[in-house]
């Protein structure tokens, strides 16, 4: 039993919304072995949703202890992962004590909309008083909406993370006295993470990357570094805030358990992370991963573009210290597989996310049903935090099929907008989507995504891009297997499994006509909690 074979492999840690996983690949992207855990979601009040930092902490140890036993019990030494990558949900919030490193409240999760008061209050200053973009500068109104989005790539809203800290500053004692008292740390999933798992008490490990430092609105995306005049603009200390490293470069050594000294040598946003797992490196390349939310990013290369559209722009990856970023934009729709999570567990619908496609395949169409999933405002293109939930179209005729198929529906009709900005911002159609993520084990989802949208639909085979992608840059760190990211060739061996592909087969004045049914019930539900 001794006789544990040496590989060379990567781990990666991918701690999304609802649960965790630790996967380890081999050299080709196959995976070796892997553990995945959901962890406890809060909703204490309606719009808001929360998780405790420690239970996300204890689930990432647990994911990595149980892997390496799986790993072991197919005859590889865990000596053999050689590093470790890190994958986030992104824009969710923790503010943890310096001194105990405890957390100081519960972290506000990236889809919580329970902000819209602090960004009323921070829209009103930027009509008001502005921001400086250059010494004694300010811009304000429509300037100053144009200066924020031009430094930060983002519009202000519920979404981002600084706003989520403003409110736990505004509303906790604790997390407002730690600040006064310069005793609080800031971070995102990742710089939590590494803050734990590389043993926080002797190294202070308190640091982030461009990707998810890019979903604050404190970070400058032609620099990469924190914008002072804005962090003056929503009262921030900068000494709250993370250290800027790169997305592929050694931050430091895991110091517990059965992996303790493996280097952490890639942090990445999840989204940007099934970016890079897909390969969508270079210009023109794009991806939609359907998880809780949708999250459809477009690489354009190393130009920050900004979007008209109601688009983000977005850092995609940075190489290692001092590499030029790579850019995205970025179409983000709050509500995916989450919505398929509802019909489950608050309607019970169906029984697992899976039957979904089942129930909904028991009717060819919605019988007019149209559901607007706005169960937290709506993100792109549309950036209304008053949208509400909205279910339209029903008669004594409409059963559970109708409605289950309206959720599929609903997420095309959504992809199918950012897409449409997407044309507008870039000038280009899009002939395929390469796609990832738990709904897109749906051939019938995939299907209607076809249908509706209008354009091919490209699953590959080997789906696990996100943590792909945080394994790929933890990799390309140690120049492991001769992995470079910023060189497209080394990795073409990465993960050459099939696709799937779905073509449109719907008539186009049928997808038309349904489209236009479509946005007016988005007019509708918009607005509505004002
Ligand atoms: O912006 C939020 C995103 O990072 C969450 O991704 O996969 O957990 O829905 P996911």
């Amino acid at each position: 039993s001794n006789a544990l074979k040496q590989g060379e492999f990567v781990g990666s840690l991918d701690c999304g919304t609802t649960s965790v996983r630790f996967i380890v690949f081999d050299e080709n992207a196959d995976i070796v072995a892997q553990h995945q855990l959901e962890f406890p979601q809060y909703y204490p009040h309606p719009s808001w949703h929360e998780h405790d930092a420690l239970e996300i902490q204890s689930t990432s140890e647990e994911c990595i202890v149980k892997a390496c036993e799986l790993l072991e019990e197919q005859g590889w030494a865990k000596e053999s992962i050689k590093a470790i990558g890190i994958t986030n949900q992104r824009e969710t919030a923790v503010a943890w004590d310096r001194t105990t490193g405890k957390p100081l409240c519960k972290a506000i999760v990236w889809d919580d909309s329970r902000t819209k008061g602090t960004v009323a209050h921070f829209q009103h200053k930027l009509r008001v008083e502005g921001i400086e973009v250059e010494k004694g500068v300010f811009k304000k109104g429509e300037d100053g909406i144009k200066a924020l989005r031009d430094i930060t790539g983002l519009p202000l809203s519920t979404y981002f993370s600084a706003i989520k800290l403003c409110w736990m500053i505004d509303n906790y004692d604790d997390v407002k006295k730690a600040h006064d008292e310069d005793n609080l740390l800031f971070g995102t999933v990742e710089s939590w993470l590494v803050y734990n798992l590389a043993g926080s008490a002797k190294t202070h490990l308190h640091v982030t990357e461009p990707t998810n430092a890019s979903r604050t609105l404190l970070m400058d995306l032609h620099t990469l570094t924190w914008h002072e005049p804005l962090l003056k603009f929503f009262g921030l200390r900068p000494s709250i805030l993370p250290k800027l490293v790169s997305s592929s470069e050694v931050v430091g050594h895991l110091a517990f358990g059965p992996l303790a000294g493996v280097p952490i040598s890639g942090l990445v946003g999840d989204q940007q992370g099934a970016l890079v797992g897909n390969k969508c490196l270079e210009q023109g390349e794009a991806k939609c991963t359907y998880g809780t939310g949708a999250f459809l990013l477009f690489c354009t290369g190393s130009e920050p573009v900004g979007s008209k559209n109601g688009l983000l722009t977005t850092v995609a990856y940075q190489a290692g210290p001092g590499a030029k970023p790579v850019y995205a934009l970025e179409g983000s729709i709050a509500v995916a597989g989450s919505a398929i999570k509802w019909l489950r567990d608050s309607m019970g619908l169906i029984q697992s996310a899976g039957e979904v496609n089942t129930l909904a395949a028991k009717e060819d169409s919605t019988g007019g049903v149209y559901f607007v999933t706005a169960f937290s405002g709506l993100l792109a293109p549309y950036w209304d935090p008053g949208a509400a939930g909205l279910l339209i179209g029903l008669s004594s005729y409409t059963n559970p099929s109708h409605i289950a198929r309206a959720t599929l529906e609903a997420n095309a009709f959504q992809t199918r907008g950012v897409i449409e900005s997407m044309k507008l911002d870039s000038n280009k159609d899009l002939k395929h989507l390469k796609v990832d993520g738990g709904m897109t084990n749906g051939d019938l989802c995939m299907q209607v995504l076809a249908d509706l949208g209008g354009f091919g639909v490209v699953r590959p085979e080997m789906r696990e891009s996100t943590a792909l992608g945080s394994a790929l840059l933890a990799g390309s760190a140690l120049r492991l297997f001769g992995w470079d990211i910023s060189k497209p060739e080394t990795l073409a061996h990465v993960n050459t499994r099939g696709n799937t592909n779905f073509e449109p087969s719907l008539p186009e004045s049928q997808r038309e006509e349904m489209w236009s049914r479509w946005q007016k019930a988005v007019e509708r539900s918009m607005g509505w909690d004002e």
